[in-house]
């Protein structure tokens, strides 16, 4: 395997024998015992990461230096459900990289994660990923390495598995929203501060929708609309609502769910952390109306799209569109053995563990390889991701069996909220404690401070991360492993 221990004395690389052997590549012992199954790709792309311009402070300021798959700020792939997807990673970016297909159910070896499932590629590296694409719906890929400073430079694209069941929509609309930490001559200000990264995150002051400050788009009177909104910030939750129209939440994460009203949501939003995705039915109002979707978390409302009715459909029609079901292994919730992890802040065990001084060449090669900050923080049931000087993987959080149904409650302990994700699963919401989801599928929810909330699934085989993808409370420790067999 590349890692960045390679790149030690021979002297060096043998005497911490101990140290790397916990960072090689963990075998999955399903994936040893069972021949892969054939994969004839159907679609073959590549998909390079590298560095472009956009005017993020307006049309006369100076550009900004933003990171981007193939030079297109957040790219969006358009595939058929059933694409047997190869994707050639490229990494023309100056450090370590992977690519991740969030909340893509496929084998683990292909799940991008960084010491776990794959080494880390190196710049000017590259990794052939073959992702089958079964679930159709709103999904998005980004790196799994220095996500904070890599995915909060932009680097995310957009993927969106087409089902043709899917209803006949008069338009059709996706708004990737993000904010940016720019100085006045369009550079990045830090990505992240100690503080915040200890808090709620580090917050961007550039807000923009699609890298604009706002859209404005038509749809005809009377007609049917389908909004795909992503949060692709690493730190914002927002309150998304509509108003002057009527709308629909009809899918979660890509999954469809039984059209909720969003009038009929508590405060008649949806909140939505990072990596969080919904998709919305909006029914255009009268010729010459318009509607406006807005962030209505701050105070400042942030309206981010317009949409204006322009002409006229030609049959309207009544009540919500609502998306094909899922097609999705359905956990069994009575018979499911039962899990429940605390989110908390790092224990002083967690930040205390000492191994080899911060300056030493080879605890510095440790963190690239395993990306991570320097600091804990956070940690779930008192465990660490390791970050800084630590250098073991924790023992996976749970043991499960490929096939069996689970039930996990996350307890949030903290006073912040945070977006849970777990990976290359779907799974089914039963409940949260404050009562304020509809039953759903997805595969990130968000846990509010003094929440409780419950999630059930049927195991995948393989190692997959569970973590925070508020990207900074992620990299100093909120993350943790199931192990699948
Ligand atoms: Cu969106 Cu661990 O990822
Ligand atoms: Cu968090």
């Amino acid at each position: 395997m590349t890692m960045s221990g390679a790149r030690l004395s021979r002297r060096a690389f043998l005497g911490a024998g101990a140290a790397l052997s916990a960072l090689t590549v963990l075998p999955s012992r399903t994936g040893q015992a069972k021949a892969p199954a054939p994969f004839v790709p159907t679609r073959t792309l590549t998909l390079k990461a590298g560095e472009t311009e956009l005017k993020l402070l307006g049309p006369d300021k100076p550009a900004t230096r933003i990171l981007a798959y193939d030079g297109t700020p957040f790219q969006t792939l358009r595939l058929p459900r059933g694409t047997k997807l190869e994707a050639t990673f490229e990494n023309g970016l100056d450090e370590g990289s992977t690519l991740h297909f969030h909340g893509i159910r496929m084998p683990n070896e292909f799940d991008g994660v960084p010491t776990l499932t794959q080494p880390l590629v190196e710049a000017g590296g590259r990794f052939v990923y073959r992702i089958p694409l079964d679930d159709p719906g709103t999904f998005f890929f980004h790196p799994h390495c220095d996500e904070t400073g890599q995915a909060g430079k932009g680097l995310a694209g957009v993927l969106i598995v087409e089902d043709r069941r899917d209803p006949k929509f008069d338009a059709e609309h996706v708004l990737c929203l993000k904010d940016w930490r720019l100085a006045d001559d369009g550079n990045f200000l830090p990505l992240s501060e100690p503080d915040s990264a200890s808090k709620a995150g580090t917050f961007g002051g550039t807000r923009t929708v699609n890298g604009a400050p706002s859209v404005e788009l038509t749809a005809p009177a009377g007609g049917d609309v389908r909004l795909r909104i992503l949060n692709i910030d690493a730190t914002r939750i927002m309150d998304i609502g509509v108003s002057h129209g009527e709308a629909w939440l009809i899918a979660v994460d890509g999954h469809a769910l039984k059209p909720v009203r969003l009038d009929d949501l508590k405060d008649g939003i949806w909140r939505m952390g990072p990596a969080q995705r919904i998709d919305l039915h909006v029914r255009m109002p009268a010729d010459g109306s318009a509607v406006s979707i807005g962030d209505y978390r701050a105070a400042d409302i942030y309206q981010f799209a317009t949409l204006k009715a322009e002409g006229r459909v030609a049959k309207p029609r009544k009540g919500p569109l609502a998306l094909p079901a899922a097609d999705l292994p359905r956990p069994d919730v009575k018979k499911a053995t039962r899990y429940s992890f605390t989110l908390q802040q790092a224990t002083d065990a967690a930040v205390k563990e000492t191994g080899l001084p911060p300056d030493d060449p080879l605890a510095k090669a440790l963190i690239d390889s395993l990306c991570v900050g320097e600091t804990t923080y956070w940690g779930i049931d008192r465990e660490s991701w390791p970050t800084g000087e630590r250098r073991h993987l924790p023992p996976p959080l749970a043991g499960m069996m490929e096939g069996r149904s689970y039930r996990v409650e996350i307890r949030n302990e903290t006073r912040f909220p945070h977006p849970v994700h777990l990976h290359g699963h779907a799974f089914d919401v039963l409940s949260s404690s404050l009562d304020r989801l509809p039953r759903h599928y997805a595969d990130t929810v968000l846990v509010q401070p003094g929440e409780a909330v419950e999630i059930a699934f049927v195991a995948a085989p393989g190692d997959w991360v569970f973590h925070c993808h508020i990207l900074e409370h992620m990299e100093t420790g909120m993350m943790g492993w199931f192990r699948v067999v």
